[in-house]
């Protein structure tokens, strides 16, 4: 037993000395103590020799010994490797380092982020609500009537497993959400993607993405709904832009309403965005129906309010000049980079 724990000793003096200058030595290092004839597995085969009362103190050192000489190869081989990359490379430490490549925000996003902030500097707070919805937040509590077209299941998503649910058709479910909060006054801007069963086209495709309004309180008109979108198009648009509002049907809400803008391509002349008209259509909107608020347990008699809603990707298309709405959702990296500095 004395005879096997000096050997180790000796065996350990040598090893602590041992300093290796290139990947050769280290290996040679390896062979010699680690390898599968070497030292270490040697000097475990003296185990044999141990009496049994020495057994269990001779096995916990030679583990220990063991352990010992990984770690040496472990340490040689880290600074060996570290002299190699430094040597190899040349390394500069002091050089600057690579560009990393700056990415870009999807146009569809920057769109949405400028409407959203328009209305957050209004005191407009950002809700979202989901995607996939039941009937009662996408349609009933809308008041949209059983056998209204826009519940046809050529426009609207269903999903398979439950007849109650589908993919949003607009976000104006979020509206409903947020009444249903019992949380008053409402003063929310919810931007959000929607769904609709349509052909895929150049101008037409079966997602898309839209903004939804919502404000209610005591005492809210319709002259705070104008007042609201002017300031709105104004900071979108420009102080030249003028705007129109014309009578429109929505099932949520009463009197309804459409608004143009004066066409900021053209400046109102004619041209091919306008379809030559001078007006560009960007909304629908209007006074929240008394049914809605009843279904989301609002008193009517107490409390007014408006809602508009508008889609993003056609705005986006006109300021950046996409001829094609499909390009928003290709992926395709040559069309996303050109947005590297846009805003
Ligand atoms: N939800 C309508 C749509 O998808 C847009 C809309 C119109 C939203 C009028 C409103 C509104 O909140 O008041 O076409």
């Amino acid at each position: 037993m004395q005879q096997l724990l000096n050997k180790i000793e000796e065996y350990k003096k040598e090893i602590s000395s041992f300093i290796a200058s290139d990947e050769k030595q280290v290996e040679e290092f390896r062979i010699k103590w680690l390898g599968t004839k070497g030292m270490v597995k040697a000097i475990m085969g003296e185990m044999k020799n141990v009496t049994p009362e020495n057994k269990k103190e001779a096995g916990q050192v030679l583990n220990d010994f063991k352990l010992f000489v990984e770690n040496k190869y472990a340490e040689l081989k880290f600074s060996t490797d570290s002299q190699l990359t430094a040597h190899s490379s040349q390394l500069d430490l002091s050089l600057p380092g690579d560009d990393l490549p700056v990415g870009s925000r999807h146009p569809v996003t920057l769109m949405r982020n400028r409407i959203v902030s328009i209305f957050q500097r209004l005191g407009f707070a950002v809700a979202e609500g989901p995607e996939i919805e039941d009937d009662w937040h996408n349609f009933t509590a809308l008041n949209l009537p059983e056998h209204h077209p826009a519940r046809d299941m050529q426009d609207t998503f269903y999903v398979q497993q439950n007849p109650d649910w589908l993919l949003r058709t607009h976000t104006s479910n979020v509206q409903i959400r947020e009444m249903e909060k019992d949380k008053l006054p409402i003063r929310m801007i919810m931007p959000g993607r929607v769904y609709r069963n349509e052909t895929v086209s150049a101008r037409s495709h079966c997602f898309f993405h839209q903004v939804e309004g919502l404000y209610i309180d005591e005492n809210v008109s319709f002259a705070d709904l104008k007042q609201t979108l002017y300031f709105f198009v104004k900071e979108m648009y420009g102080k030249d832009v003028k705007v129109r509002f014309r009578p429109s049907y929505f099932p949520f809400t009463e009197p309804s309403a459409e608004m143009d803008v004066s066409c900021f391509i053209c400046g109102g002349e004619g041209c091919n965005v306008c379809k030559k008209t001078g007006w560009v259509e960007i909304l629908g909107c209007g006074m929240v129906h008394p049914n809605v608020l009843s279904n989301c347990n609002i008193d009517p008699e107490r409390y007014t309010g408006f809602a508009f809603g508008m889609g993003i990707e056609r705005p986006a298309m006109m300021k950046y000049g996409i001829n094609d709405i499909r390009l928003f959702s290709e992926n395709d990296v040559r069309f996303l980079k050109q947005f590297t500095s846009a805003v």
